[in-house]
Order: C-alpha cells, then structure tokens, then sequence
C-alpha cells in the first residue's frame, strides 16, 4: 500500500467521505485518521509532479519531429497505422496525459527500467518488446516489426519524456499505485457503473462516442476493448486505476471499496482472447488476480472468482 502525504491524505480523506463507504478504507491507507504521518509521506507530498520535460522548448530539427510523430502515435495510433490496432483504444487511453500522468502507468523515466527481466515473459525484454506487447494485448493489434519507424519515433517520445527524470531514476508514481484488495460486489458495481461511468463510456461499456459528452471514454468490455491478457484486464489495476482517476472530470473520489466493486464489474464481462496466454509467468510467479489458468499453474488451481 502507499504511503500518501498530508495533503493528499486530506483531500483523499474529503473525496472518500462523499462515497459513504471507502472512507474506513481511505483513513486505513492514509495511516488512520489523526495518526502520526510517517517521514517518508512528508516528502511524498512534496514531490507530486512527474519530472516532465516542457513541448513548448520541442523545435523544427528531425530529432522534434521525430518525438512529435511518436506523441502523435500514442494519442492515435489507429488513425496512423490501422493494421496494427484491432480495438478502439489509444495508448493513452490507459497510459493518461500521453504517459505523463503519476499512478496512470506513466513512462517518465521508463527508458531506465529497460531492457529488464520481466517475469511475465520468463526472459529479457527491451523497451520495443514492451511497447509491442502493449500493442498486441492492450490494442489487440499486432506487433511492429524491428526496426520499424514508428517504434523508432514512440521510443524517441519515451526518451524524450524521460529526460528530465532524476538520475537514480524515477521512484514515485510508476504503475498505478495499489489500494487494499477487496471482495467485489458485481451488483453494486454494476449500479455504480450506472450512475458514474456510463455517461461517458455508455451505459452498455461500449465507449460514450456517440453521447456527444466532452470527454467521451473508449469501450471497457466487449470486442473493441482490451484483451483479456492486457495488463488492464487486473482486478488490481482496474481498481485503483479508477480510483484515482475516474471520472475522468472529477477523478478520485471513487472510494477502494467502489473501485473494486465496478472492477469486478467491468472485468466480469466478455473481452478478446490472447491466444498463447497460457504460457505467462511460466515460473509460475503470476499475480492472483489473473482471468485465466496458466500452464505454470498446478491442475487444481483455478481462475480466481472475481
Ligand atoms: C488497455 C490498457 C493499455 C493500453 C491500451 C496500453 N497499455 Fe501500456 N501498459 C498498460 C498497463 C496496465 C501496464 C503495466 C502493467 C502490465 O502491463 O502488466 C503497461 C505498461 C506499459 C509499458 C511499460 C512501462 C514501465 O514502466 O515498465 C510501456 C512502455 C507501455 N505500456 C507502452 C504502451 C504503448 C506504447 C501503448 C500503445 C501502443 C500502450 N502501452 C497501450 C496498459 C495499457
Ligand atoms: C467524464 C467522462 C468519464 C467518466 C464519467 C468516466 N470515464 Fe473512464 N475514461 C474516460 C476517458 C476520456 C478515458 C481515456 C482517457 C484518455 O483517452 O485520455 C477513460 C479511461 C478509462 C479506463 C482505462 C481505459 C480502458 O479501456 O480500460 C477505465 C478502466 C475507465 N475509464 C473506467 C471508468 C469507470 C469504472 C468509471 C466510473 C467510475 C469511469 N471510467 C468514468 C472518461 C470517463
């Protein structure tokens, strides 16, 4: 669990209040109501800014098209090259303010973090390779072959946007944060999608693009959404993925208890296949909150109920 500073803690402690039932949830992760603040949350509140580079100081030289082009194809890769998108998805549709936005897996500093072992393949992987995957199971497209320019240009952008990141690296607000697992209720999150999510991502999870809404979402479920090997397709992600920023007009007062609710909702209902899932984590180091079995996985060990 994190450890929030002060100020966050406040303001989270005042958004949580407004759905009832997070609020015991929201004082445990800030450490309890009144409690004494840990020295490490002190400077957590301080530094609550992704260290981002400025788009205005981007010029006309090869090197700024080149970043502009990969920016460009995160926001739209669709539009730019169709045949590899096989949803309605963008990048940024998970990775928020062009993968500048802190707990919204943002790649500020990732060209540190690669190439790493990574233990959902089992072996090395370069930062291409993880873009790729993104592609593959984020957009249920298919892969950009090596050497292909619009990788070149992405990487340009993740390079560029890691520039200003300290030199032992980025440490706050990778991934999406993680808030105490909770038992879904379907039920309640299938109201709470009613009331919260479907005006913008319409009230069959089918993206609110036809709902003349100013910031319309991309569908959540069903044959345009992710597959269900993405790394979006976690009850643990999803969930604290929303509670920190949906609606995405009035993010974080969906409390823990919520986010887990509409989670389980949202993931309950039918995705793409990832054929090859199966072969994930073959050390059998998998999270428990995967949709499905895999071969690393003992015979008796079944799907985690949501
Ligand atoms: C459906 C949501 C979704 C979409 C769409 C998506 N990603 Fe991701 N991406 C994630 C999640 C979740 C993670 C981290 C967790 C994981 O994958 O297990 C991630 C991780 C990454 C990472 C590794 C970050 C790090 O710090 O290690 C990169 C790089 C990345 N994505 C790039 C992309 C690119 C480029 C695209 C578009 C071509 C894209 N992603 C589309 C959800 C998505
Ligand atoms: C004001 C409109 C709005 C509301 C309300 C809203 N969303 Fe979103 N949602 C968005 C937008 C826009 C994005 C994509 C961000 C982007 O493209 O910049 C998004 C992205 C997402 C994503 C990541 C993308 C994906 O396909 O997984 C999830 C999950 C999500 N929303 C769930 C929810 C849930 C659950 C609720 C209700 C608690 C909710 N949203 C309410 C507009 C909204």
């Amino acid at each position: 669990m994190r450890i929030l500073g002060d100020v966050q803690c406040a303001a989270h402690r005042m958004r949580s209040a407004l759905i009832g039932a997070g609020c015991v949830m929201a004082a445990v992760a800030c450490g309890g109501s009144g409690e004494k603040t840990p020295a490490a949350a002190t400077t957590a509140a301080v530094d609550t800014v992704m260290p981002v580079p400025a788009e205005s100081l981007l010029t006309q030289d090869a090197a700024s098209q080149s970043i502009r082009r990969g920016m460009a194809l995160v926001i739209a890769m669709r539009d730019s090259l169709p045949k590899h998108v096989g949803n309605d998805l963008s990048c940024t549709s998970c990775h928020l303010d062009k993968g500048r936005k802190a707990f919204a897996n943002p790649w500020v500093g990732v060209t540190a973090r690669y190439p790493k072992f990574w233990a959902r393949t089992g072996t090395q992987v370069s930062l291409e390779d993880r873009v790729n995957d993104c592609i593959r199971r984020g957009l249920n497209g298919t892969a950009l072959p090596a050497g292909d320019a619009s990788m070149r240009d992405i990487v340009a952008y993740m390079t560029w946007l890691s520039s200003k990141a300290p030199a032992g690296g980025v440490t706050w607000g990778l991934g999406v944060d993680s808030i105490a697992p909770l038992p879904p209720d379907t039920v309640r999150g299938k109201s709470t999608f009613a009331m919260y999510c479907a005006r913008c991502h319409g009230p069959d999870g089918q993206s609110g693009r036809s709902l003349g809404v100013q910031h319309p979402g991309p569908p959540l479920w069903g044959p345009r959404s992710f597959t269900i090997a993405s790394g979006q397709a976690r009850i643990r992600i999803v969930s604290a993925f929303v509670h920190h920023h949906m609606p995405f007009d009035a993010p974080g007062f969906v409390a823990d208890s919520i986010s887990y609710d509409v989670a389980g909702y949202v993931l309950s209902k039918a995705r793409p296949d990832f054929p090859g899932k199966e072969l994930d984590w073959p050390k059998g180091d998998a999270p428990p909150d995967l949709l499905y079995r895999l071969k690393s996985e003992s015979k008796s060990a079944t799907v985690p109920k949501l």
